[in-house]
């Protein structure tokens, strides 16, 4: 049996958050349903922060409804929405949604400019949070954003990160996914950061969400796999980026990582082949061309075969 790696779809959050329009709510479903067709079975579905901070995502709660009404969320393993404190747990709960993923920065300013917070406060609320889910019986994540760089405060020291980790293990956070919101980091720098947290809490409490900005991504992917890590976030096409981080481009796209670990011999779920489909799909919502890099080939392998979608796997080929 292949050893498994999840890969988490966050392209309908981190990379609608970011794009000068604004997709309407039937588009957002026609990309969640094009998702799963591929196989993705984690999906970070939306964001419940301040309408007015992300009118993207403004229609979280509709969304979620429909998702849930359409039967989309049913074929989901997970389906995640990001919360940013405890009004937008409130409003995620209310809106049927078990599965939460809370953001803290590990700098100081990024806080304070991404959720208008100090990292303590941050830390406070992001506890009193994981608390009040946990009582609920509703699923944490927690991000640890700026893990391995912060667009203001610099270089990340990985002792920092472990630390909030504990914290937020301690308060009963079931995943911890250190995030490179900004692409800032180099697979020289993984090991010391991931090695002592799978050391200490296992490959199933660890995910990863690394950003393309440097062209590194499916290093940084590959080096963390090393580390012992099984769980990654990607977003389709490489969407993404946060507004409140400068300098922060896409997440490394879905279609590099599911083809980085099938082609290692790890099953990932996803169809290889769907997955262009995807892209179309994208590109048709946005307007523009999204795609990560493999995209080209996963596309002449098919053309080859001369047929849309084949059943044979596309490492056969
Ligand atoms: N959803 C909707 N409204 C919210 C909210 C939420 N999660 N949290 C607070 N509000 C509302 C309050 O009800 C209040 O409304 P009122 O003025 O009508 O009474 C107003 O926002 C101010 O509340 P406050 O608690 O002072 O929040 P804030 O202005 O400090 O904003 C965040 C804090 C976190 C809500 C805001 O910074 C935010 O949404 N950031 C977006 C972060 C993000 O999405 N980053 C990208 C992903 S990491
Ligand atoms: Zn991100």
């Amino acid at each position: 049996m292949p050893e498994i790696i999840r890969i988490t779809e966050v392209g309908l959050r981190d990379g609608l958050q970011n794009q000068p329009v604004a997709v309407p709510l039937q588009g957002k479903l026609t990309l969640l349903e094009a998702l799963i067709e591929a196989g993705l079975r984690h999906v970070e579905l939306t964001s419940f922060v301040r309408p007015d901070a992300v009118p993207q995502l403004a229609d979280a709660a509709q969304f979620v409804e429909a998702a849930f009404h359409q039967g989309l969320t049913a074929r989901l393993d997970d389906c995640m929405a990001l919360v940013p404190n405890m009004k937008g747990y409130e409003r995620a709960h209310a809106a049927g949604v078990r599965s939460v993923a809370l953001v803290l920065a590990v700098s100081e300013t990024l806080n304070v400019r991404n959720i208008n917070m100090t990292l303590e406060q941050a830390t406070v609320i992001c506890e009193a949070v994981t608390r009040r889910a946990v009582a609920d019986g509703v699923r944490v994540r927690v991000y640890l954003a700026a893990a391995m760089g912060c667009p203001f405060d610099g270089p990340s020291p990985p002792e920092r990160v472990h630390a909030l980790a504990a914290r937020m293990i301690d308060a009963g956070a079931d995943v911890i996914a250190v995030a490179d919101t900004i692409g800032a980091g180099h697979p020289a720098d993984v090991p010391a950061l991931f090695d002592p947290l799978v050391r200490a809490y296992g490959d199933t409490r660890i995910a990863a969400h690394f950003h393309d900005t440097r062209g590194l991504g499916s290093a940084l992917a590959w080096q963390a796999a090393l580390s012992g890590v099984r769980q990654f976030d990607a977003s389709i096409g490489g969407l993404g980026g946060c507004p409140f981080a400068p300098g922060a481009s896409g997440n490394v796209a879905t279609e590099d990582l599911a083809f980085l670990f099938e082609q290692a011999g790890f099953a990932t779920g996803i169809n290889l082949d769907r997955l262009p489909d995807v892209l179309d799909t994208v590109e048709g919502l946005l307007g523009v061309r999204h795609q990560g890099r493999v995209a080209p080939w996963l596309l002449s392998q098919r053309k080859k075969r001369g047929s849309r979608v084949s059943s044979t796997p596309i490492l056969s080929s």
